[in-house]
């Protein structure tokens, strides 16, 4: 199965993108993961992206676009991955046209989870982060067992940077202008489903795998 999870920042992408990594044993793909990781071990990469990222701004097409077709061609992809992140401009969703056309394989779906703007909000200022392991947790919805640390690997959790109110409703407005486009590219390939993301996690969960 080849997937590309689309929905603005908080809509539940690295979220039900685990799960489904989990159900349909594919790997997922973050680009947003993928940058973290970089900026935190300070790689040239990383040093590039980290004011973008900082900012709520898109890094550029053509780094989003090297990392992207650099995991691709490890093995693991090789039957299927879930993009969670990539693509976000008509640019990248190009690219990934032609990426896909040299490996011989096809999307089989784009889901969109539609959440409104005040619970994106709500969402992400709550959402912390394992600063170790990346496992997302959030102080209300989804409260680790013990406050500030990871039920996973027992890592510090921490609140992204990019998770400031002021840099959530740039975020938002680049999602508005750069990404949204992309909801009509794939609506006219016929291979786009919105599934509705309020609700329980498991509860998202299912509509994606009805949709699916
Ligand atoms: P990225 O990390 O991809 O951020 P994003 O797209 O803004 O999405 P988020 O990770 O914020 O949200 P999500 O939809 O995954 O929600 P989550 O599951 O965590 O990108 C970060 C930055 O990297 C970008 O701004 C850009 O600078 C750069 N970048 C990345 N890719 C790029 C690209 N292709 N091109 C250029 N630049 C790129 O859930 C959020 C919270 O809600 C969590 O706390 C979770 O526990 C909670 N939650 C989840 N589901 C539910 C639910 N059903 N009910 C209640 N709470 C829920």
């Amino acid at each position: 199965m080849r997937l590309v999870m689309l929905g603005p920042p908080g809509s539940g992408k690295g979220t039900q993108s685990a799960a489904l990594q989990e159900r349909y044993s594919v790997p997922q793909i973050s680009t947003g993961d993928m940058f973290r990781e970089a900026v935190t071990e300070g790689t040239e990469l990383g040093k590039k992206a980290k004011e973008y990222i900082e900012a709520g701004e898109l890094v550029p097409d053509e780094l989003a676009i090297g990392i992207v077709e650099e995991r691709l061609r490890k093995e693991d992809g090789a039957h299927g991955f879930l993009l969670d992140g990539f693509p976000r401009t008509t640019v990248q969703a190009k690219m990934l046209d032609k990426m896909l056309l040299g490996l011989e394989a096809e999307l089989d779906g784009v889901i969109l989870i539609r959440v409104p703007e005040e619970e994106l909000i709500a969402r992400l200022s709550g959402r912390r982060i394992c600063e170790a392991c990346g496992a997302v947790f959030h102080v209300a919805n989804k409260p680790p067992a013990a406050k500030g640390v990871c039920d996973i690997c027992g890592g510090q959790l921490i609140q992204r940077p990019d998770d400031s109110e002021e840099t959530v409703r740039e975020r938002l407005r680049v999602y508005e202008e750069n990404t949204k486009p992309l909801i009509e590219y794939y609506e006219k390939r016929g291979i786009l489903a919105e599934v509705d993301g309020i609700g329980p996690v498991k509860q998202v969960f299912d509509r994606i795998s009805r949709a699916l």
